[in-house]
């Protein structure tokens, strides 16, 4: 809402803050770390947090013009953030779900033009602006549901005029009169999530995009300038019969050094590397930190299942995140991933929806988290954190994003509900009431 300078949400029995996200709690009981505030007022003014506490109408004078939100029926949290998500393309591939239900995997699907590539064609027939159409659909049923930033990668192009048709389409809808109506757009360039028809070999299709990132990287910044998106970032499918480690290293070393931050799919199927690139890249970024100027850093490494221990436990020293996409795991039939790993390891883990037409059709972050709790065994404190505070590190926005603290930015989701648990009395997120950005 941006109709009223002042909000006050009044009197919810239970305010999650994670204002000491650092100190969260793994064990399943304790609620140490997501700051639970019972009976307590959240105010906003003029896009902020301004305070947090008990009876704010009665303690501060002069509050003004305000709209008051009766919460003695709402759970409040930091608003939702998809960091992982694929919500522009056309086309479906509802074929595939029926396939991979009666045994067929992804990547024989993938094998047999399926997959990406399927998707790629559908969104490739369409204009810029139905695709920004397509886009605009599923980013406001995002907002329904308590999402606030939502991530949002290209790759279904794959050739860098298709792919800056993507991202154009991406910006167009959130230039245009519906803006108000979609998330924050946290845009991120997937131009090597597959091979591209037009270029022989991954390498010069890899070449082809590192020589167009110049223009990438602009449209970023426009894009940043005119205040319709955070700053672009660089992802890369790196995976057996994907992209290999030696050309994620080159996509993503041109990307850090044209200032964009990186994202890395990887160990989905495999040990692919990702975690050892993500690794290596932030090790190099942290030894010449000084001398530069524009500043990409190593964001997250994504899904993860065959990531070691260690792999992870490196990453967490350096700063680099990790991201658990379970409902590709339940709608591909793949392996989970295992909260004990990420736990034992440090890492900051966020959850994320991997939305996408193929291995993951269903674009609710609520029915991910129910799988992160129930399949992989995170912790409710855990998953909380990994739909907001952690999945605003994963975005490099956890300054300003994802906990409710005085001073932070007001994104603040209301559910119905009396305590924490209530998080899960739905599953897909029907019981969202308020949503502020
Ligand atoms: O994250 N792993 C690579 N990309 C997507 C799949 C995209 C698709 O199948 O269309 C993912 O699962
Ligand atoms: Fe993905």
């Amino acid at each position: 809402t941006k109709k009223h300078k002042k909000i006050l949400f009044k009197n919810s029995p239970c305010v999650v803050t994670l204002k000491d996200w650092d100190s969260l709690e793994n064990d399943s009981l304790s609620q140490k770390g997501l700051s639970v505030i019972k009976n307590c007022d959240v105010l906003i003014n003029d896009g902020i947090i301004s305070d947090i506490g008990e009876d704010l109408l009665n303690k501060s004078d002069n509050l003004g013009e305000i709209e008051v939100v009766d919460s003695s029926k709402y759970v409040i949290i930091p608003g939702l953030i998809d960091c992982h998500s694929h919500p522009i393309f056309a086309g479906s591939r509802a074929n595939e779900t029926v396939l991979k239900s009666q045994g067929m995997t992804y990547e024989e699907i993938s094998a047999k033009g399926g997959g990406i590539v399927a998707t790629m064609k559908a969104t490739r027939k369409v204009t810029t602006q139905e695709l920004s159409e397509l886009y605009k659909l599923n980013a406001i049923d995002s907002l329904a549901r308590g999402i606030v930033i939502l991530e949002a990668k290209t790759g279904y192009g794959l050739n860098p005029v298709q792919e800056r048709k993507m991202l154009e389409a991406l910006y167009e809808a959130h230039s245009g009169k519906d803006a108000n109506e979609l998330p924050l757009l946290c845009p991120t360039y997937l131009g090597p999530h597959a091979a591209s028809p037009e270029y022989r070999g991954l390498d010069n299709y890899i070449q082809a995009l590192v020589e167009d990132l110049p223009n990438i990287a602009a449209l970023g910044e426009e894009a940043v300038k005119k205040g319709i998106s955070f700053p672009l970032a660089a992802d890369i499918f790196l995976e057996r019969n994907y992209f290999t480690k030696e050309q994620s290293e080159r996509w993503l070393g041109a990307a850090l050094q044209h200032g964009l931050d990186v994202h890395i799919h990887s160990d989905e199927f495999s040990r692919s590397g990702g975690a050892e690139l993500a690794a290596e890249l932030a090790r190099r970024l942290e030894q010449t930190a000084s001398k530069r100027r524009q500043r990409g850093r190593v964001l997250t490494v994504d899904h993860c299942q065959y990531s070691t221990e260690s792999d992870l436990g490196r990453l967490a020293l350096l700063g680099v995140g990790a991201v658990a996409l379970p409902t590709t795991s339940f709608f591909s039939k793949i392996p989970y991933v295992d909260a004990k790993r990420f736990r034992a390891s440090g890492i900051k883990v966020a959850i994320g929806s991997d939305f996408n037409p193929g291995s993951s059709p269903m674009n609710n972050i609520w029915f991910s988290s129910y799988l992160a709790l129930s399949q992989c065994g995170f912790s409710l404190a855990e998953v909380i954190a990994g739909v907001t505070i952690n999945a605003a590190f994963a975005l490099g926005l956890e300054r300003i994003y994802g906990s409710l603290e005085i001073g932070k930015k007001a994104a603040l989701v209301a559910f119905d509900g009396n305590c924490v648990e209530d998080f899960y009395s739905s599953l897909l997120g029907d019981h969202v009431r308020h949503v502020v950005i």
